[in-house]
């Protein structure tokens, strides 16, 4: 399932109590708990703002705890001539908080505007379509192994 955090328009993190209780007061965190709690792995998107992660990702990324547990993550970075690489660093150490595993394979997209139809749709080049069939094998394969954990938790 594609989630676009634009869409999920997710607030700065306002709960009062820390998400590890799941005592949420807001349907949007109860609506963005299930959201969570609905999928096994996740590949997350992600740009570079000024050599780290966009906030929109670690707000949404703080906003529950438990949702997140022992779930394989992978990463997809575009950007400049890094490749977002320098976010996916920071986003690396935030989700191994939140218990989550992180995965080496990854999609890496420096200089996305090549990339760019005339239409601004993202058309990939055989590295990134490559990359991206490792990234899910892996994927698929931790999201399988994870799954004892997550249900002795
Ligand atoms: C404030 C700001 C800081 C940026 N910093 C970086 C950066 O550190 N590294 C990089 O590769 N690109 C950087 N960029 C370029 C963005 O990665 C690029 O605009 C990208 O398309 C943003 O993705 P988005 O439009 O999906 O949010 C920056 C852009 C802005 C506006």
């Amino acid at each position: 399932m594609l989630v676009d955090l634009a869409e999920v328009n997710l607030p700065m993190y306002d709960e009062p109590k820390h998400p590890r209780l799941q005592q949420y007061e807001h349907e949007h965190t109860k609506r963005w708990s299930a959201s969570v709690a609905s999928a096994d792995a996740f590949v997350f998107v992600t740009p570079e703002y000024n050599y780290g992660p966009p906030p929109s990702l670690i707000n949404a990324l703080n906003y529950v705890y438990k949702e997140w547990n022992y779930k394989p993550a992978g990463f997809v970075s575009y950007g400049g001539v890094s490749g977002g690489m320098r976010a996916v660093v920071t986003e690396k150490m935030t989700v191994t908080t939140l218990k989550m595993v992180p995965l080496v394979e990854a999609v890496v997209i420096p200089m996305v505007a090549q990339h760019l139809s005339p239409e601004r749709k993202f058309v990939p080049n055989d590295l990134h379509i490559a990359s991206a069939k490792e990234l899910l094998a892996e994927l698929a394969r931790w999201g399988t192994a994870l799954r004892t954990l997550r249900q002795a938790s």
